[in-house]
C-alpha cells in the first residue's frame, strides 16, 4: 500500500447533480458520505448546503489523504473517519455525531484506486497482486490468484463477475499459476475468453478482476448491515441514497430499502398483528440511471443505478 503522500486524485463523481438533488430538502445537520473516495460528492453537497455538515468515511487511507486536501478550506463543517462503513457507529461516535440528516454511499472503486498500477486493481497498468481498497483487508489478490481451488475460483468469477466463461478463466488460472502480476493475470483470462466473445463488452478481464476485488474486499457482505446502520441513523426527512454499479450489488440494496419500508411479517391476506413500523418510503420504485450525457461523457458511469430511502418516522 502506497504511504497516502501523493496529492492527484482523478475521479468524476458519478450523478453529482442527482446527488446534490435528492439531498436538497433533507433536514440540517450531517451527511455521512460512506464512500468519500475523491471527496466529490462531499464537496458538491457541501457547496450546496451551508447548513449540512460531512463526515467523509473510507477504507482507503490515500482517498481520505486527497479528500482532505480537496476539502480542508470547508474546516470543521468537513471531517473524515478510516474504517469500513458497516462500522458505521463506531465512525459517527468518533465525532459524537449520534442522528444524520443523510447518508450517500457510492459502491465500488474510485478511478484513482482503479488506475493506480500499484494498488493492483488495473487490467491496464501493471502491478502486483493486490486489490486491497484499504489496510483493513484479510487478504489479498495474490491469495485468491494462486491460492483458491479451481471450483471456488469458478464460483466467485461466475457470482461477482456475472462471467459466462468463469470455468474456463478459472481453469486457465489454475494452470498458469504461480501468477505475479495485473498484466500477467489479465493475459490469462484473455487467453482463455473465446475469441469472438473477446470481441464484445469492454476489456475481457474486466469481468474477472471485478469479481478478484469484490472477493479480497468482501465487498457484498459489508452491505446489507450498512444500509440498515444508516437508515437506523437518518432523522425523519432525511434521506439514504446508493449508487450501485452491478445487479449483485443492487439486488441488497433494493432488498435492505424495502425491508424498512414494508417490515411487516404478516402474511399479505392478513391483517397486520406483528406491529411492524414502516420506518421509509423509497423514493422512486425503480432504480436512477445517469443522463444518456453522463454516459457518453464518463463511460465508468453507464452501470450506475441510484436507489433512495427517506426516513418517515421516529424510534419510539
Ligand atoms: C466509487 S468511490 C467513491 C467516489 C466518491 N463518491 C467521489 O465522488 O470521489 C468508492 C470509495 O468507497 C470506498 N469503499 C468501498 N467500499 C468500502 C467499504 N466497505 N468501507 C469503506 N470504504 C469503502 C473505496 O475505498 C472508494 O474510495
Amino acid at each position: 500500500m502506497a504511504d497516502g503522500q501523493q496529492t492527484s486524485f482523478s475521479h468524476d463523481p458519478v450523478m453529482r447533480d442527482e446527488i446534490v438533488d435528492v439531498f436538497a430538502e433533507v433536514p440540517p445537520g450531517t451527511i455521512l458520505d460512506a464512500t468519500l473516495g475523491g471527496g466529490g460528492h462531499s464537496e458538491a453537497l457541501l457547496e450546496a448546503r451551508d447548513d449540512v455538515d460531512v463526515i467523509g468515511l473510507d477504507r482507503d487511507p490515500e482517498a481520505l489523504h486527497a479528500a482532505t486536501q480537496r476539502l480542508g478550506h470547508f474546516g470543521r463543517r468537513f471531517r473524515t473517519t478510516m474504517r469500513r462503513f458497516d462500522d458505521i457507529d463506531e465512525g459517527l461516535a468518533e465525532h459524537g455525531v449520534e442522528a444524520l440528516s443523510g447518508a450517500i454511499f457510492d459502491l465500488g472503486v474510485s478511478s484513482h484506486q482503479l488506475d493506480e498500477g500499484s494498488r493492483g486493481f488495473s487490467y491496464r497498468n501493471d502491478g502486483p497482486l493486490d486489490m486491497r481498497m484499504g489496510p483493513d483487508a484479510n487478504w489479498t489478490a495474490d491469495d485468491v490468484v494462486n491460492g483458491y481451488d479451481v471450483r471456488h475460483l469458478a464460483d466467485i468469477i461466475r457470482r461477482y463477475g456475472e462471467e459466462r466463461f468463469a470455468s474456463r478463466i478459472a481453469n486457465a488460472i489454475v494452470a498458469a499459476r504461480p501468477i505475479e502480476t495485473t498484466n500477467q493475470l489479465a493475459e490469462v483470462v484473455v487467453a482463455a475468453i473465446p475469441a469472438p466473445a473477446r470481441r464484445t463488452g469492454g476489456h475481457p478481464a474486466k469481468r474477472t478482476f471485478q469479481a478478484i476485488r469484490i472477493e479480497v474486499n468482501g465487498e457484498l457482505e459489508a452491505l446489507p448491515t450498512a444500509i440498515d446502520k444508516a437508515i437506523d441513523r437518518v432523522v425523519p426527512g432525511g434521506r439514504v441514497a446508493v449508487l450501485s454499479y452491478h445487479s449483485g450489488e443492487d439486488r441488497i440494496v433494493k432488498q435492505r430499502m424495502m425491508a424498512a419500508a414494508n417490515q411487516c411479517e404478516c402474511p399479505p391476506e392478513l391483517p397486520c398483528v406483528c406491529g411492524a413500523v414502516q420506518t421509509v418510503r423509497i423514493v422512486r420504485k425503480v432504480a436512477k440511471k445517469p443522463s444518456a450525457a453522463e454516459m457518453e461523457r464518463n463511460r465508468r458511469s453507464t452501470s450506475a443505478r441510484m436507489r433512495v430511502a427517506e426516513r418517515i418516522v421516529e424510534d419510539s
